[in-house]
């Protein structure tokens, strides 16, 4: 391998894929590194549809999904199959993104070789170790264990910083969500049949205004997932709306989705989308519920209105610019909020602005060079 600098990218869910294939194309293209994949595959066809789409072929596939994993045996196994490779391949830096199970034994087997490890989506805080669980407590222990730290906006390098860690190895680069978003749209504008499989859908929902839905954080599993469940249906009771709902697979989601919505014929629950798909989904939405990370991001950079079904966020810049809103999990205020951007023209217009205040599409060439630098 010569002089290059070598480069393990460790990942295991569909939204660190997703956030993470502009920086493997970035590195895969940069004569500077010689760049391997290890994926855990803590998701397995969520996360197989990601690498189909950006022609990702993993290095080490650690295959590791069972239904309904427990999270310290998924730890445990990541951590050990993640340590056998590192062995092996013995790279300058680990690279993981976020706050994943996957991210947290990326981060650990690296730490106990003294490989140095470059934190993607860095400084992610909540302030609440149960909000988002257990991802909070996961990237703080990332935090504590990187060298380099990628944050995507100056409050999460802030975070950091009062923190105590190094302000040196703190950089503000941006999410690399807007670089895959852009990447994206660009395909799509190539080819639009990548992303033409929901025209049935569309003209099925024609005359109706399409709330986009998805639902999968553990911490809502149970009451709050069955309450959102509720907050559909009676959204769904209006004849001027159409909701189209990916069902994300974790069993404990998907039982109630089906039991609650299964029967409605205005509500299409449908299988996760692929990457273009799902773009697709949030381009034809006149509003987004969700309790995803990824997709609060990404709706205010398409200026789709999202409500946020969770206690708290640690994205509060698209609170703060006026295209997020918290709304927590109670089925009448998720219905109330939605129901004022479906009537009120002005309020709709307010939350519905494009902008970007998590990046710039640039970010993966920025973690490049501090790759290279650091
Ligand atoms: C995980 C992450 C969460 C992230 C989410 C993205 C942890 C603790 N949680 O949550 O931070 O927001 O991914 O979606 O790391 N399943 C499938 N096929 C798939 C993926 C999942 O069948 O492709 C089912 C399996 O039964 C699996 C279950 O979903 O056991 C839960 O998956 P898991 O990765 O443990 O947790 P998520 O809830 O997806
Ligand atoms: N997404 C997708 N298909 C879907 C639903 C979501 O491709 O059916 C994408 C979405 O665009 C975003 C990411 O998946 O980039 C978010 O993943 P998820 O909500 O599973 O995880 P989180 O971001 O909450 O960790």
């Amino acid at each position: 391998m010569g002089g290059k600098i070598r480069v393990v990218t460790v990942f295991g869910t569909r939204p660190e894929a997703i956030k993470l294939f502009p920086l493997i194309h970035a590195l895969e293209a940069d004569d500077r590194f010689e760049s391997r994949v290890c994926v855990t595959a803590q998701h397995r066809d969520m996360l197989d549809q990601v690498l189909a789409i950006a022609g990702i072929e993993p290095d080490h596939d650690l295959d590791l999904m069972t239904a309904n994993q427990s999270l310290d045996e998924l730890t445990a196994r990541a951590l050990t199959g993640i340590g056998r490779v590192l062995d092996k391949e013995r790279p300058d830096w680990v690279v993981v993104q976020g706050d994943t199970t996957s991210v947290l034994a990326g981060a650990l087997a690296a730490h106990y070789r003294k490989i140095r490890v470059c934190h993607v989506e860095a400084g992610l805080r909540s302030g609440d170790l149960n909000h988002p669980w257990p991802e909070e407590a996961n990237r703080k222990m990332v935090g504590a264990i990187a060298r380099l730290h990628c944050a995507p906006t100056q409050a999460s390098a802030d975070a950091l910083l009062g923190e105590n860690v190094s302000p040196a190895s703190i950089h503000v680069t941006g999410n690399t969500v807007i670089d895959a978003l852009d990447w994206v749209t660009e395909r799509i504008g190539q080819d639009p049949s990548i992303a033409a499989g929901l025209s049935g859908l569309e003209a099925r929902f024609a005359d109706r205004r399409i709330i986009g839905v998805t639902s999968h954080r553990r911490e809502n599993l149970g009451d709050s997932m069955l309450s959102i469940a509720k907050s559909v249906r009676e959204l769904a009771n209006r004849d001027d709306v159409a909701v189209i709902f990916p069902v994300h697979p974790n069993p404990s989601v998907r039982s109630v989705m089906e039991r609650e919505l299964s029967d409605l014929d205005n509500v299409a629950l449908i299988e996760p989308l692929d990457y273009p798909h799902f773009a697709r989904l949030l381009a034809i939405s006149h509003v987004i519920l969700t309790d995803s990370g990824g997709v609060q991001e990404e709706a205010p950079a398409l200026g789709k209105p999202v409500l946020v079904m969770r206690k708290t966020t640690e994205r509060p810049e698209g609170v703060a610019a006026g295209t997020a809103r918290l709304v927590g999990t109670e089925t009448d205020t998720i219905v109330r909020e939605a129901e004022r951007l479906l009537d009120d023209e002005a309020a709709y217009a307010t939350m519905a602005r494009a902008h970007n205040p998590y990046g710039d599409g640039r970010s993966a060439a920025r973690i490049c060079d501090l790759l290279a630098t650091s």
